[in-house]
C-alpha cells in the first residue's frame, strides 16, 4: 500500500482487474477487422488470413496433396488448407492440444523430439508437396535469444522440408525481421528453385514476422 492507501498494482488494472497490457491486447483483438472476419466465417484464428493472402500470391495450394503443419493450434492454417483442398491429406503438430479438424491427423508433441519428423512423416503415407511452418518459440524478450530460438525451429522444419519434400514441393516458414539468416538461406536455395520473403497484410505492421517462401523443391540426389 502506498500512503496514499491505493495499492501501487491497481492503478495498472482496469476496474474488471485486468491489467493495462492485457486491456490493450484486448481492445486491439475487439477493433481488428480480421478477428471478426475470423470469427464471421468459422477460421479458428486470424492466422488463417496469413495463409490465405501468401497463397493468393505464391498459388501454394494449387493441387496439394499432402501437407504437414508445424505448430498447428489452434488450427486456422489446417482449416484453410482442408478448404481449399478438401481431399489433402494434412498432418500437423504443436505442444498444445489442438480440436480436432475433420480430416486432419493431429499430433500434440514437441516438434524438436527426435521421434516427431519420423511420426509425421509416417502418419502422412508419402512425401508431402507441401510443409508449412507457423512455430514461434515463447519470446523471453532478450532480442538474441529470441532470435536463435526462433531460427532454430525454422531451420528444424526447413530440414524436415528438404528430407521428406516431395519434387516440387515448397516449404513456408514464419521468420523474424531480416529473414532467414546466411546459412539458412544458403540451404534452402541449394534446394528450392525460388526462395522469397513476404509479409503478408494480415501480419501486424509492428510485429516482426516474416514468412519464407521456398517453391520449386529440386529434389535428393
Ligand atoms: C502462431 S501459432 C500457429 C497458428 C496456426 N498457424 C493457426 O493458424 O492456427 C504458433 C504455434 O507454434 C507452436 N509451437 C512452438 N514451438 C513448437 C514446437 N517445438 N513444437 C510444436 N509446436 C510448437 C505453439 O505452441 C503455437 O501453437
Amino acid at each position: 500500500m502506498s500512503r496514499s492507501g491505493r495499492d501501487p498494482d491497481r492503478r495498472v488494472k482496469t476496474a474488471r482487474g485486468r491489467k493495462v497490457s492485457s486491456t490493450r491486447w484486448l481492445e486491439r483483438q475487439l477493433n481488428d477487422p480480421y478477428v471478426q472476419k475470423a470469427r464471421a466465417e468459422g477460421y479458428r484464428s486470424r492466422a488463417a488470413y496469413k495463409l490465405i493472402e501468401l497463397d493468393e500470391r505464391f498459388a501454394l495450394l494449387n493441387g496439394v496433396r499432402r501437407v504437414v503443419d508445424l505448430g498447428i493450434a489452434p488450427g486456422g492454417w489446417a482449416q484453410v488448407v482442408r478448404k481449399k483442398a478438401p481431399k489433402a491429406e494434412v498432418v500437423g503438430i504443436d505442444l498444445l492440444p489442438v480440436e480436432p479438424i475433420d480430416g486432419v491427423t493431429i499430433f500434440e508433441m514437441d516438434f524438436m523430439a527426435d521421434d516427431a519428423p519420423a511420426a509425421l512423416a509416417q502418419a502422412l503415407g508419402g512425401p508431402p508437396d507441401l510443409v508449412l511452418s507457423d512455430m514461434a518459440a515463447n519470446t523471453v524478450g532478450h532480442k538474441q535469444t529470441d532470435h536463435l530460438r526462433t531460427m532454430a525451429l525454422v531451420e528444424a522444419g526447413a530440414w524436415f522440408a528438404v528430407e521428406t519434400l516431395d519434387k516440387g514441393g515448397a516449404f513456408v516458414a514464419k521468420v523474424l525481421a531480416g529473414g532467414t539468416d546466411a546459412e539458412l538461406l544458403g540451404l534452402l536455395k541449394q534446394h528450392f528453385k525460388t526462395v522469397k520473403h513476404a509479409k503478408p497484410p494480415a501480419s501486424r505492421k509492428g510485429s516482426s514476422e516474416w514468412y519464407v517462401v521456398a517453391q520449386g523443391f529440386k529434389g535428393r540426389g
